[in-house]
């Protein structure tokens, strides 16, 4: 089988004498998305700088696009393409400065550098402030700029750090269209992020760190089906709550719903419900992914009505 394009082993890194990694395994194969779901803290911005190159591991061996990230960080560097947790562009800067910079800096060809800064600035629905200092621009609109920059040298390897937290739902749907369109071009994406929804949405395999371990990792339906089956759940009239297997199509619902009328029950109200992303991390980690002092990311996500 071909090699993989991320490849980390046993993963280690502790600051001040804290383990922040614990062994981390990861593989990402060419074509893939893989989403590092986890809470603040979990070690996820971690994992990105080592790959990256920012950042050396006290041990195990980290691997992209074939290159050791300790031994050959410049070939790493050169494959892969990083979106950080912060926007990193020049505030003194117009939108269309940092773009067409960043265009010369990857080595865009010097008669494609005017086109393809265009082009990404309409992407991210930029091309209005294109004109405009940095310094003008709202949250929002310079993480979008960031990512204009980053996705620009149409990288090979893509890293996303928390590419959606902070972004309105309009420019999160615009980055998750180009992470696809990235796919689609052959690219390797992995990325990180707080939302259960955004893993489920995006990526082809979640791993799930906590506390600098990876605790998970399979398809958003595997994670799923780890977890428990569908089933109707009817609250009655008398109180009780009744669960009733099921595989979720319509006519095995359709079945569950015979029987319960055979079984003359008194149902208030019913709902067929699978198991969700949020279910699957309380059962791996063992706590709740919106626990005090982990984010509101996680806690909001985790409390919207289903
Ligand atoms: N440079 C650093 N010095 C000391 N502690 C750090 C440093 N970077 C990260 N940490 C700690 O390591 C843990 C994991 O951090 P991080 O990888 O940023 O997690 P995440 O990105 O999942 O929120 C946190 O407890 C964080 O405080
Ligand atoms: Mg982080």
């Amino acid at each position: 089988m071909e090699e993989p394009v991320i490849e980390t082993r046993g993963l280690r890194k502790a600051y001040g004498g804290r383990p922040v990694l614990d062994g981390v395994d990861l593989t990402v194969r060419r074509g893939q998305v893989l989403a590092l779901l986890g809470p603040n803290g979990a070690g996820k911005t971690t994992t990105v700088r080592i790959l990256s190159t920012l950042v050396a591991p006290d041990g195990g061996t980290a691997r992209v696009a074939g290159f050791d990230v300790r031994t050959e960080a410049a070939r790493v560097r050169a494959a892969l393409s990083l979106t950080g947790q912060y926007a990193a562009v020049d505030e003194l800067l117009t939108g269309e400065e940092n773009v067409r910079l960043a265009a010369r800096l990857a080595h865009v060809p010097r008669r494609q550098v005017r086109e393809r800064a265009a082009e990404m600035l309409a992407l991210f629905d930029l091309t209005d402030a294109a004109r405009r200092t940095v310094r003008t621009y709202s949250g929002g609109m310079r993480r979008r700029l960031d990512l204009a920059v980053s996705l620009l040298s149409r990288p090979q390897v893509l890293v996303l750090d928390e590419p959606t937290t902070g972004l309105d739902p309009r420019s999160r749907a615009a980055l998750w269209d180009v992470v696809r369109s990235v796919v689609a071009a052959g690219g390797t994406v992995l990325l990180t992020t707080q939302y259960l929804e955004e893993a489920d949405a995006l990526a082809d395999r979640v791993a799930v760190i906590d506390r600098g371990v990876v605790v998970a990792d399979g398809t958003a339906a595997e994670l799923k089906a780890a977890v428990g089956s569908a089933h109707v759940e009817l609250a009655l009239a008398d109180g009780r709550t009744e669960r009733l297997a099921t595989d979720g199509t319509v006519g095995d619902v359709r079945r569950v719903l015979g029987e319960v009328e055979r079984r003359g029950l008194d149902v208030v109200h019913w709902q067929v419900r699978t198991p969700t992303l949020d279910d699957a991390f309380l059962a791996l980690t063992g706590h709740d992914a919106g626990t005090a002092d982990r984010t509101p990311a996680l806690a909001t996500t985790a409390q919207e009505p289903r």
